[in-house]
């Protein structure tokens, strides 16, 4: 970001102007010029500065009114104030108004470097704030990605390929099977590591926050904008965006992706500013986005730009070898949180465990361990410390209530209902487990009125 920073520099006198333009630019920077401040003012509408550099003294709008104009459309940049000579009060009153910092004229060429290099540095620790900031709020939740069947290894094989490129991947699977995990992993092991990642949930907000949450907004360009703001994109550059079920997002929304896949330029709302992002993609989603292509729900440009390298992560109930590795993790790490010792499972515990669909995939085996874990009155799990998800303890549909047995009827419709929550209410799917086909489940479905 350093060597591509771009600069402004605001000043009226021709050969302060030459000047600072050359010695920026020795620097590797881009440079630009302005001669006052509506000149300024207007360059700083259309593009983005990394910095700008500002005298004071200024024919028509004077400085500080320049720099306060600056720092409320965009509080992220610095501005550096050049002041006259033994004008120590303006260099005050400029402080006072958000500058980054003054020199003094004249000013020698490194003191001129070093007030940009602090600046760019300064820029750098704001986005980074915001960023971890949020990062923070996740990183409980951060862990290593287990598995030794074959599944797995193909996944990783592709993960430690695809990770130092810049490919955009998408990465695909039901519920739970660890999507977010992966893509992780990959930012972990690319040459943006250390740079931000960010997550971005599709389905979590409505249209026009969810717009602003990506691609910013300035201030006021709608009611409730107090405060310009930072879009996702803006605070992921140099790292990894990560679109969480993008299937979600509308198809005006999809357009404006499309555009800043395409340009890797983002434009604020109500701005008209474009701004350069450098950011690698990975995009995750439980659906399948061909059939969503297909349904018109989904831009098939889009498809293929987010698709370059498709990666599918099999569900839990294909790769029953990796259970046992699991729980041992999993074990370990509610252990330690709530501080018990418990040393295993008894053996029909485990054979529970793996006979068990697991529709809800890692996330539904970890849940149940934590609550295992917790529930658990000896160092050893039994039986009665676990519930699954959905199919509470096994036997209860068919238990009496009251001494009173149901009725077929009642118990098949308690058991569709199971199995719609358990594929998240996936009728193909449901009807599959269920051993029907799709339009006797439509049927029963309709008969039993369930939601
Ligand atoms: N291979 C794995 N090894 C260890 N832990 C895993 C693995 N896969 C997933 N997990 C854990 O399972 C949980 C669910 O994973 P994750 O959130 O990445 O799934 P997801 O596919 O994004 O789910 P969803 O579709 O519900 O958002 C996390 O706590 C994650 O750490
Ligand atoms: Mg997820």
């Amino acid at each position: 970001m350093m060597k591509t920073a771009k600069i402004l520099i605001v000043d009226d006198e021709k050969v302060m102007q030459d000047s600072c333009e050359q010695i920026l630019k020795k620097e590797g920077y881009k440079v630009k010029v302005a001669s006052d401040g509506k000149e300024a003012l207007r360059m700083f509408k259309e593009e983005l500065f990394h910095v700008v550099i500002l005298d004071i003294k200024l024919p028509g709008m004077d400085g500080i009114e320049v720099l306060s104009k600056i720092k409320e459309e965009s509080p992220e940049t610095p501005v550096v104030i050049m002041t006259g000579f033994a004008s120590i009060e303006s260099a005050v009153d400029a402080l006072k108004s958000g500058a980054f910092d003054y020199l003094s004229k004249p000013f020698t060429p490194e003191e001129l470097r070093i007030s940009v290099r602090k600046a760019l540095e300064s820029r750098k620790i704001f986005f980074e704030g915001i960023y971890l900031r949020k990062e923070l709020e996740r990183q409980t939740k951060f862990d290593m990605v287990l598995g030794k069947s074959e599944g797995m290894k193909k996944v990783m094989d592709i993960v430690k390929r695809v990770s130092p490129s810049e490919s955009t991947v998408l990465i695909t699977g039901e519920s739970g099977t660890g999507k977010e995990l992966i893509a992780r992993e990959i930012h972990k092991h690319s040459l943006r590591r250390d740079a931000p990642f960010v997550v971005v949930d599709c389905g979590a907000l409505v249209e026009t926050l969810f717009e602003s949450e990506l691609f910013g907004h300035v201030k006021g360009s709608f009611t409730g904008a107090h405060v310009t703001k930072h879009g996702r994109f803006e605070v992921a550059n140099g790292g990894t965006i990560f679109l969480d079920e993008i299937s979600n997002i509308s198809l005006s929304i999809q357009a404006k992706m499309l555009r800043i896949i395409q340009e890797r330029e983002v434009m604020r709302i109500g701005s008209s500013k474009l701004i350069k992002v450098d950011v690698r993609l990975i995009a995750a989603t439980n659906e399948n986005l061909a059939e969503c292509v297909k349904n018109g729900k989904f831009r098939e440009d889009l498809f293929y730009r987010l698709s370059v390298v498709p990666l599918h992560l099999p569900p839990l109930r294909d790769r029953k070898e990796d259970i046992p590795l699991l729980i041992d993790h999993f074990l370990h790490k509610y252990n330690r949180r709530s501080k018990k010792q418990i040393v295993g499972l008894s053996q029909d515990v485990l054979k529970a465990l793996m006979q068990y669909d697991w529709p809800g995939n890692i996330r539904e085996l970890e849940n149940t361990i934590e609550r295992a874990v917790v529930l658990s009155k000896s160092d050893e799990i039994e039986l009665d410390a676990l519930i699954y998800h959905g199919i509470s303890s096994g036997s209860s549909l068919l238990s009496p209530i009251d001494g009173t047995y149901r009725s077929l009827e009642e118990v098949e419709k308690e058991y569709i209902k199971t199995v719609l929550q358990a594929r998240h209410g996936n009728k193909s799917q449901s009807a599959k487990v269920l051993g029907i086909d799709r339009k006797t489940l439509i049927t029963k479905i309709k008969k039993y009125h369930i939601q």
